[in-house]
């Protein structure tokens, strides 16, 4: 994703700390010392596409830019956005086995791909719903996907992938959500229109305020708190509870487990916690 070709620029221990300190107090995002090269190779493509001398001069063009457009050009830089189709494809059996049972009886549902990337994540949340519930369960659904990444974002608006990432699918997914692409567009697929329509995209910061976010039944965290520290993991997750219906489920990456991290949701199994539902309700 990052040209490996650009030299990095050298990094002084003072840049690289108001680096972290922005990138912390912006998004979360928890950089360690050590980090210092990965930085500096993802500010320099910035850094010379902006024809700039050097990082310091990069850092006070991102500070005196009122339009914070340079700042979503840093965060663009310093985000992992590596994700695929059916990731984690336990989470996708789960929405299947036990979750879509337990909202049968909704006559709308609320799902949140918060982190959703470059769009293979909430995609894969819809395609699953529709092949297990059909038109009928899909116009009951309302699904939000939200990053923090203008680019991602772009990129899973367009849901536009090469092709060979079919091979991440169902066989049956290529032809029933995909379109292929001819000429110019040839080893590429895009999802089909009536597709990308059903999702709603936006930018948020999950740092900031979530009360705009719709209750939801459902939120797909996945592989974004990794990157944040245990203070805004809490925080996160409290909000989050805030944002879940009563008996609403999250889902976080695998390797995120909410150890040491003081929550008031219920344990269902790794990486699945639950908002208790109200009294009498399951
Ligand atoms: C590694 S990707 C995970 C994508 C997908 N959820 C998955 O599991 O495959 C992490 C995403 O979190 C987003 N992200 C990081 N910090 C964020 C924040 N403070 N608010 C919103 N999104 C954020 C990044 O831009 C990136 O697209």
């Amino acid at each position: 994703m990052y040209d490996q070709a650009i030299a990095a620029l050298p990094i002084r221990a003072a840049d690289f700390d108001r680096v972290r300190k922005l990138a912390h107090s912006v998004f979360g995002l928890d950089l360690r010392s050590g980090k210092e090269a990965l930085v500096s190779a993802r500010l320099s493509k910035r850094v010379r596409d902006l024809g700039l001398a050097d990082i310091p001069q990069y850092l006070r063009t991102v500070e005196e830019d009122r339009t914070g457009r340079e700042l979503a050009c840093l965060i663009d830089a310093l985000t992992t956005n590596f994700t695929s189709f059916l990731r984690e494809p336990q989470h996708f059996e789960i929405l299947r086995g036990l979750i879509l049972p337990s909202l049968e009886n909704h006559a709308r549902f609320q799902l949140w791909s918060a982190g959703c990337s470059t769009g293979e994540e909430p995609y894969s949340i819809l395609f699953t719903i529709a092949d297990h519930l059909g038109e009928r369960g899909v116009s009951r659904l309302n699904l939000l996907a939200t990053d923090i990444s203008t680019r991602a974002l772009d990129a899973a608006r367009g849901g536009v992938y090469p092709l060979d990432r079919i091979k991440e699918m169902p066989p049956s997914w290529p032809k029933l959500y995909f379109q292929r692409g001819r000429g110019a567009q040839e080893g590429l697929i895009r999802v089909r229109p009536e597709w990308r329509q059903r999702i709603a995209f936006d930018r948020i910061n999950l740092m900031e305020d979530l009360s705009r976010v719709p209750k939801s039944h459902v939120i797909f965290c996945r592989n974004v708190m990794i990157y944040f520290d245990k203070a805004t993991q809490e925080q996160l997750i409290r909000r989050f509870t805030d944002r879940l219906e009563p008996g609403g489920w999250l889902l976080i990456g695998h390797s995120e487990g909410l150890m040491g991290v003081r929550h008031d949701l219920e344990f269902v199994r790794p990486a699945v916690y639950r908002k208790p539902p109200l009294r009498g309700e399951r």
